[in-house]
This record gives C-alpha cells, structure tokens and sequence, in this order.
C-alpha cells in the first residue's frame, strides 16, 4: 500500500515536471525580438523595441504581463489583445510607443487587467472610452502624455483604481468631479509636474483613502483659493513626497508649501466704507462701519491721522480721555464714538489685513453743533403761532370795541342834545333872526358846528358855501364817524336843503367837511 501522502506529492512532482515542459515550449515559441519567460510568479513576455507596430500574435495564451514598451504602437485597434488570444494579461505596459488612440474596444475581454501603463506617449485625453472593458484595473499610468484636462467623471468605469499616475503632462485644469468613483478606492494620486496653478479643493477632498498626493512641480498659485485644499491637506494629513512650491503670489515664490503657515495662503482683504461720508452730532453717539471680505479674515483696525484707535480706549468720561468703541461681527466692523465732539471731526480710516496684504478706507465724519431741543423749538412755535392768533384776534375786539363805543357815544350824543332844549333855544333864534332878515328865504347857510368844547356848543355864522372853521382838531373825529354813519352826500344833502333847518334835530349833527375859515 502506497500513503496517500506519498501519493499526493508525486502527483505534485510530475505535475511541476509537466508545467516545465510546457514553459519550455512557450519559451521555444518566444517571438524573435520578444523575451518570455516567468517573473514574479507570472507568465511574463517582453517585447522591448521590437519595431512592434501592432500586438503580436502567437503569444502563448496564459501570458499574464507583456511589456511592449518602446515600440510604434501608434494606435490600439478593437480587440487587438483578444484576436492574440492574450485574454488572461494582467499588466500590460504599452509606454514610449508614440500611442495617440485607443479604439473604445482595444481592451475587450481583458477582464483580468489590472495593471496598465500607457505614459511617454502622445494621448491628448484620458482614454475614459476604454474603460469599461477592463473594470478590474487597479494602477493606471498616463505620465507623460499631453493631457491638458482632466474630465469629469474620467474614471467611473475603474472603480478599483487604487493608484494613479498623471505626473508631466500638461494638466491645467482638473475638472471639479475628475477623480468621481474613486472616492473609497484611490491611494496614491501623481500630478506632480503639470502646469496647475490652483485646484478645487472639493476634487480632492472626496478621496478618503489618499495615502500620497504628489503635486510638485506645479506652478502653483498659492491664493486663497488654494487655501482649502492646502487645509485638508493638513487636516488629514495626507503624506506628499516631494513638497509642492509656490510659484505665485511674488511674497511666495519658490516657497514650499511645508514651510508656510496656512493663513499664507491668502487674498488680499477688500474693504470699504458702508457711508464714505458721515455725520455725527455732538453730544450724541456715532458710529462709522466699514465692510469687509478677505480670506482669510483680515483684522481691521481703525486709525485716526496714523494713530490707531483702540477699542474701550479711554475707558471712562471721568479721565477726560474719549471713548471709542471697535465692534467686529458679521464681516464688518463698526466704530462708535461715544457722545461727539465737535473736534471729533475728521477722516477715519479703517484698514484691513492678513498675510496677502492690506487694504483701507476712509470716512470723513462731519460733526454738527448740538441744536436746541427740537421739542422745545416745536412749543415756541405754537406759542408764537398762538400768540399771533391771539393779537390779530385781541386787535379785531379792540377795533370791534372803538367802532362799538364811537357809535354808542354818537348815540349819546344826539341823546344827550335832545335834552339840552337851551341850547337849541339860542340856535331857533339864530335862525329866526336869519328868517326875519330875509323874508323867509334863506340866503345864508348857517353852519352849526356842534362842537363839543367844554360841554358848550357854538354857532358860527358863515357865507355861503363856506365851511364853519372847525377850532379843534379833536372833533374830526366825530364828524368823520358822522361822515360814516349816515354817508357824505346825505349829510351835505340834508344840511344844504332848506328844509333842515326846519328840523331842530338835524342841527346838532356836525358838517362833515370843514375847511378853514378864510
Ligand atoms: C520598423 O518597422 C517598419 C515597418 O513597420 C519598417 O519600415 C522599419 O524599417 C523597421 N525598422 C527597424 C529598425 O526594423
Ligand atoms: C492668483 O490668484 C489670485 C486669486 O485668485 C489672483 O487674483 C491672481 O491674479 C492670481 N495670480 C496669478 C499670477 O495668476
Ligand atoms: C451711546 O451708546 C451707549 C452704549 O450703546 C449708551 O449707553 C449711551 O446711552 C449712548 N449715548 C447716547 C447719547 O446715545
Ligand atoms: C471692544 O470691546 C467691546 C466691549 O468689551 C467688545 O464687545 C468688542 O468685541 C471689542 N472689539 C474688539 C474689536 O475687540
Ligand atoms: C463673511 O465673509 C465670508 C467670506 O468673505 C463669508 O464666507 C461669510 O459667510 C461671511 N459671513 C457673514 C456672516 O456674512
Ligand atoms: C449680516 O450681513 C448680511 C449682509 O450684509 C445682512 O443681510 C445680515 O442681516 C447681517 N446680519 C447681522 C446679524 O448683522
């Protein structure tokens, strides 16, 4: 009886024995300028510039690496690795071949790709059209091509892509979703050599699992918008082996980017004056705000003719000193100063900095003179108004009064001259004598002439026509409210008319015009 174990390891033998065979047979089967032979482990056929300008054919099946770098492999057509019957390759490196396409279809079937390096070659694009024949594929290398741009979603259909080399191609812009589907995949990242300036930090940020990011010899502008990645970066730790430099701003150049400070990597702040012109009134509080943006914040001072102006400087009134007050928030900040003086005008300046830079404005406070209490002006004006009111109205009673009194005094008068029958005695006389001399006629007009002097009446005698001299001035008065009571002509009317002097009554009333006796 023969132990199983025995058995079982000469089984193992004689199989070894024929896997060398056959090896044996490959390797006699090894096209001339191609060498085949086992390395690491794997079936591995090399064709180093071999003048290969397509895939060679009669390659023994179970080839697992082919390297046919430096060949003139100018394009990779449909199927090419699969009409060689190559469908088992794991690697294939296709480098220095002058490649400038790749037909969608020249990895079909290679479902066991995972290693595959087309750099030094003359692809303009990531060759993403390709991508999904060989969805295995682990480590991609496209250095050295010149690939200007990395599209979105350039490596969706290699999700396991685990390492990625695009280092010296021409690589400006990295689309914002170029690195898509490879967030819990991709390790190591090269885009070390090309002519980046900044990158969205959001393209990267997604990679959780990034073991190196290699962003050297990039023409770097090291701004803010560089700032989060630079942040990240540093937050996570996230290792790079030779350190990247800064080309731009000029206060950076050259510098790496181990060497600085995050908040170097900044914009200059803008800032200015939410009202460039102010007006403050004394006594009372003011307050001047200038806005402000930067990344990273700037810190904003305010200065009054280059002296800065402290916050809560001159903490108290008691001390004489003025007290100002500086408030940041919400991107602004606000100087306050407490109770104005007119000598508090002026130009203040608030200036903003941080590591790119300073900017400033100013504002010009105006302080005007305290004016009296508005309150208090409002109540002298409604007194004046009513003052007014009250004296044109007070002016109206008096003259009320005057017209009231004259008339009631003109009342009186005739009143009072009724009674005094004597006097009108003396006037009947006057009178009659005047008829007697004339037979009846009247020739002369007696101007009676009440006058009021002493109490005493007169009677003058005048010519015709003429006026009874009046003697004093006061009774102008008189005959002028006469004048306006009963009216001019009526007046004269009456008086010329013979027949008044019939009517006792009408002789007391006062001519109207008098003129000076001649
Ligand atoms: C390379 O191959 C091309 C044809 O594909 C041929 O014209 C050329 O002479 C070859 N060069 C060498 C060095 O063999
Ligand atoms: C660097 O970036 C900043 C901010 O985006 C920009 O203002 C500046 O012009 C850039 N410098 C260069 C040289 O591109
Ligand atoms: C000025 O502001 C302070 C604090 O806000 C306040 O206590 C004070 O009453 C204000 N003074 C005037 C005159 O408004
Ligand atoms: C100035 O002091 C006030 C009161 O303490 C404070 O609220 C404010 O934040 C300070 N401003 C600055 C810029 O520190
Ligand atoms: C302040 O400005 C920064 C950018 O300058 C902005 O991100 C932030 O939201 C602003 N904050 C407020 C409260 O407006
Ligand atoms: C902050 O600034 C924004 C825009 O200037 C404004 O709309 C908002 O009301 C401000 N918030 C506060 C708390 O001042």
């Amino acid at each position: 009886m023969i132990p199983p174990q025995l058995t079982m390891s000469s089984f193992h033998l004689h199989l070894a024995i024929v896997i060398g065979f056959c090896t044996q047979m490959v390797l006699a089967d090894c096209p001339r300028l191609c060498e085949c032979k086992w390395k690491s482990g794997k079936e591995s056929v090399s064709c180093p510039n071999a003048n290969l300008s397509s895939v060679p054919l009669h390659l023994e099946a179970g080839t697992q690496v082919l390297d046919l770098s430096r060949n003139n492999l100018v394009t990779v057509k449909h199927d090419e690795f699969g009409k060689a019957g190559l469908l088992n390759l794991q690697k294939v490196y296709i480098s220095q071949c002058r490649l400038k396409s790749l037909e969608r279809y020249a990895f079909r079937k290679l479902i066991n790709l995972v290693e595959l390096d087309l750099s030094h070659n003359a692809l303009t694009t990531v060759p993403s059209h390709t991508f999904d024949s060989i969805p295995e594929l682990r480590e991609l290398k496209l250095n050295n091509n010149p690939i200007q741009r990395i599209h979105n979603d350039a490596f969706v259909n290699v999700p396991q892509l685990i390492r990625l080399e695009l280092s010296e191609c021409r690589i400006t812009t990295v689309e914002p979703r170029a690195f898509y589907g490879l967030e819990t995949t991709l390790e190591w990242l090269k885009l070390d050599y090309n002519k980046l300036t900044e990158v969205l930090s959001s393209s990267f940020t997604i990679l959780q699992n990034l073991h190196g990011l290699e962003l050297a010899g990039n023409p770097w502008n090291c701004s803010c918008p560089l700032r989060p990645l630079r942040e990240w970066m540093l937050r996570k730790n996230v290792p790079f082996g030779i350190p990247p430099v800064c080309q731009n701003p000029k206060r950076l150049h050259s510098k790496p980017w181990d060497k600085l400070d995050l908040d170097e990597f900044a914009c200059i702040p803008e800032i200015f004056a939410y009202e460039s012109k102010t007006r403050g009134v004394e006594g009372k509080n003011v307050t001047m705000t200038c806005r402000i943006a930067g990344i990273p914040e700037p810190s904003v001072r305010w200065l009054l003719k280059n002296k800065v102006i402290a916050n809560l400087s001159g903490a108290s009134y008691s001390n004489g000193k003025k007290l100002y007050m500086v408030h940041l928030q919400n991107n602004s900040s606000d100087l306050t100063i407490f109770s104005a003086d007119l000598q508090d005008a002026g130009v203040y300046v608030c200036a903003a900095e941080n590591k790119a830079g300073r900017a400033e404005a100013s504002v010009t406070l105006a302080v005007i003179r305290k004016p009296p209490e508005t309150a208090f002006n409002n109540k002298i004006l409604i007194a004046s108004v009513i003052t007014g009111i009250a004296l044109v109205l007070a002016s109206c009673l008096i003259a009320l009064c005057i017209y009231s009194v004259r008339k009631k005094q003109m009342l009186t008068w005739r009143t009072r001259e009724c009674r005094r029958e004597d006097n009108y005695e003396k006037i009947e006389m006057n009178h009659k004598v005047a008829g007697n001399s004339n037979g009846g006629a009247v020739q002369a007009e007696i101007a009676v002439v009440a006058t009021k002097k002493n109490g005493e009446y007169r009677v003058v005698p005048v010519a015709d026509n003429e006026e009874v001299e009046e003697e004093e001035e006061g009774n102008a008065n008189v005959e002028v409210a006469a004048k306006k009571v009963w009216g001019d002509s009526a007046i004269e009317k009456r008086w010329n008319s013979p027949e008044h002097l019939l009517d006792p009554e009408d002789l007391h009333i006062p001519r109207r015009t008098l003129q000076e006796a001649r």
